[in-house]
């Protein structure tokens, strides 16, 4: 038996494991209930007295050495294994999320005006009375100050929630030198909760430009120029109008046609589409914020998200826009 352990140790010592069967043939022939060691040990236990002193030591050296090599085996060869994964690939693909159908319009709008030269402005939300109101020229009684209209701070009604971002205007007539070309996208609140379909706040992309010798030409051309960009349509109409903020002040219709049931669905039959509201700054406003009217001229303009992407997406009621429900959103994944 002497001999035979020490050519079973050999052998062992020198097994080659050149693949992953080559790992479980060696358990299988030296270690498995059947395998070549464990019958050594039923012979072994026959054996008389003094050769199992003599033999006891070498055979569990032998077992263990075998246990040993297959550990090591079994280890390399799950390391020879994984090596040949790609770790570059990703475990599980991620759910991405979409953008906002609002931002995605209010960045498209957004973008038309920089290319042109407007930056972008923002403001608070909680706004005080002068920016919100009176800088703009709105008298002390006008309706729109009105409890029905505005969300007053109730601890202190010097503050309301903005009502337009027309207020964004003024801080930056107020901290800037013309020129100025700049427009101002924002959350704005009306409490107008008086039906189920109406919304107490939406959003609004006010526009300012503020230099010498602007015209209502240089108005009605940047106007159309944003039609085109944004609506692919290259006709517009200006109707006389009434801000406390613009004089001459009008509405804008864009021209959309009426090809089919949907454009006169939008167009209520007329084939023109209100787009915002626009107008001549009022010297009073300039005045009220430290701009000469004697030597500066300018123009605003302001038109709300919401309606746009109503139309835009076809989307049939505003109230979807704040639901977060996940099929809706979805739908504008990779817009
Ligand atoms: N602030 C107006 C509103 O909320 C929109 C508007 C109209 C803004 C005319 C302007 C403008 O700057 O010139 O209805």
């Amino acid at each position: 038996m002497q001999a035979q352990i020490e050519a079973i140790l050999n052998e062992i010592k020198h097994f080659s494991f050149d693949s992953p069967e080559t790992v479980e043939q060696f358990r299988l022939k030296y270690l498995s209930r059947k395998g070549v060691i464990p019958q050594m040990f039923d012979a072994f236990k026959q054996l008389p007295p003094d050769e199992k002193r003599a033999l006891g030591k070498p055979i569990n050296e032998l077992k263990r050495l075998a246990e040993d090599i297959l550990n090591d085996a079994k280890k390399s060869s799950v390391a020879a294994n994984a090596s040949k994964e790609d770790f570059t690939r990703p475990l599980h693909t991620l759910d991405l999320g979409s953008r906002h159908p609002l931002t995605l319009i209010r960045d498209e709008i957004v973008d038309i005006f920089t290319r042109i030269g407007f930056d972008v402005s923002t403001g608070p939300e909680i706004e005080d009375d002068w920016h919100n109101f009176s800088a703009l020229n709105f008298p002390e009684e006008h309706p729109a100050r009105d409890m029905q209209d505005t969300f007053f701070v109730e601890k202190n009604p010097d503050f309301a929630l903005r009502t337009h971002t027309s207020s964004v205007q003024v801080r930056v007539m107020e901290n800037q030198k013309p020129p100025i070309r700049t427009i101002s996208p924002g959350r704005v609140f009306r409490n107008e909760a008086i039906s189920a379909r109406s919304h107490c706040f939406f959003h609004q992309i006010e526009g300012l430009y503020i230099d010498k010798d602007v015209s209502f030409a240089d108005m009605k051309q940047t106007i159309l120029y944003f039609a085109e960009q944004f609506f692919g349509k290259s006709k517009i109409r200006m109707r006389p109008s009434y801000f406390p903020f613009t004089e001459p002040s009008a509405e804008v219709d864009v021209y959309w046609g009426l090809k089919n049931e949907v454009d006169y669905r939008l167009t209520k039959g007329t084939g023109w589409l209100e787009i915002m509201g626009c107008g001549m700054v009022d010297p009073a406003v300039l005045t009220a914020c430290g701009i000469d009217p004697e030597v500066y001229s300018g123009f605003a303009f302001g038109m709300g998200i919401e309606r746009i992407a109503l139309n835009r997406f076809q989307i049939p009621d505003i109230r979807i826009f704040s639901e977060n429900d996940n099929r809706f959103l979805m739908q504008f994944a990779g817009l």
